[in-house]
């Protein structure tokens, strides 16, 4: 199958490129570095000529929330348009779990943009919603320094590994489309800050990480439901321990 991956070059994007050419198939990253802008849709009919399968795991270059939702509503918008030209026959967009339960923050507003727009669309569609990815904890750590320490949520918090997560992409994008939407997460679920604090601590880091009730992520407060998955989940298989190891 010829699958163009949007946001190839990304870190769940390369992975899934190698995962797909491992299995024999004909994958395409698409980015603005090799000339496939999804936003201003430059060389998107070229890169999609041809395609069976787009997977979409681009990533706004601003998170401001003005500038994230329009770069989601663009790309997508353009994305779903060029497929259905192309006849490509499944699209599958990476998602986040919980985009529809906190709509104060920026980003999620922006990817629930994003999934109105592809389930709006003619082309079948998978949308895969994960947890955090475990390379994500040092950039949520850094926005809770205050002063010497690191105060963060201590709300429930279930992340996955990347690898992981590129695992079950290729098993969707390689599948029949769902025309509906899954989630995934890691395998163990504790305190958004005890994530924090094994991760600062594996790196050497010694400041003190504190979970706070009232802490905000990315501009809004959030509880036990806000960012783990609340009904069925396939589960990652990496622990946290195991990739700290590798990393
Ligand atoms: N971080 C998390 O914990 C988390 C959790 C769940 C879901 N997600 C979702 O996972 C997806 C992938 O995230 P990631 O961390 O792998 O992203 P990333 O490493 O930041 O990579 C971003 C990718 O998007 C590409 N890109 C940027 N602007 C583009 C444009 N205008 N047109 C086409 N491609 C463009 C970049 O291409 P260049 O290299 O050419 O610049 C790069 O390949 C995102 O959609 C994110 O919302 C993230």
């Amino acid at each position: 199958m010829k699958i163009v991956v949007i946001g190839g070059t990304g870190l769940i994007g390369s992975k899934l490129v190698a995962k797909l050419k491992q299995q024999g198939h004909e994958a395409v990253a698409a980015s603005p570095k090799s000339g496939v802008n999804a936003v201003t849709g430059e060389g998107l009919a070229a890169a999609l000529a041809g395609a069976d399968v787009v997977v979409d795991v681009a990533n706004a270059p601003s998170w401001e929330p003005a500038d994230v939702l329009e770069f989601f509503e663009r790309s997508s918008r353009n994305l779903v348009a060029t497929e259905a030209a192309a006849g490509v026959k499944h699209h599958v967009a990476l998602s986040i779990v919980g985009t529809d339960r906190s709509p104060d923050i920026g980003y999620f507003r922006a990817k629930l943009a994003q999934e109105t727009i592809v389930k709006a669309s003619s082309v079948p569609y998978s949308i895969v919603r994960a947890t955090q990815f475990f390379e994500f904890l040092d950039a949520i750590g850094e926005a809770g320094v205050t002063g010497g320490k690191v105060v963060v949520p201590s709300a429930s918090f279930q992340p996955i590994a990347s690898d992981d997560v590129a695992d079950r992409l290729a098993e969707v994008a390689t599948g029949r489309p769902l025309n509906g939407t899954i989630d995934i997460a890691g395998p163990e679920k504790a305190p958004f800050n005890e994530f924090v604090a094994r991760r600062l601590k594996a790196s050497g880091d010694s400041r003190p990480v504190v979970g706070d009730r009232q802490a905000q992520y990315y501009g809004s407060p959030i509880d036990d439901t806000s960012l783990i998955p609340l009904g069925e989940a396939r589960l990652g298989k990496t622990a946290l321990a195991t990739w700290l190891a590798r990393a």
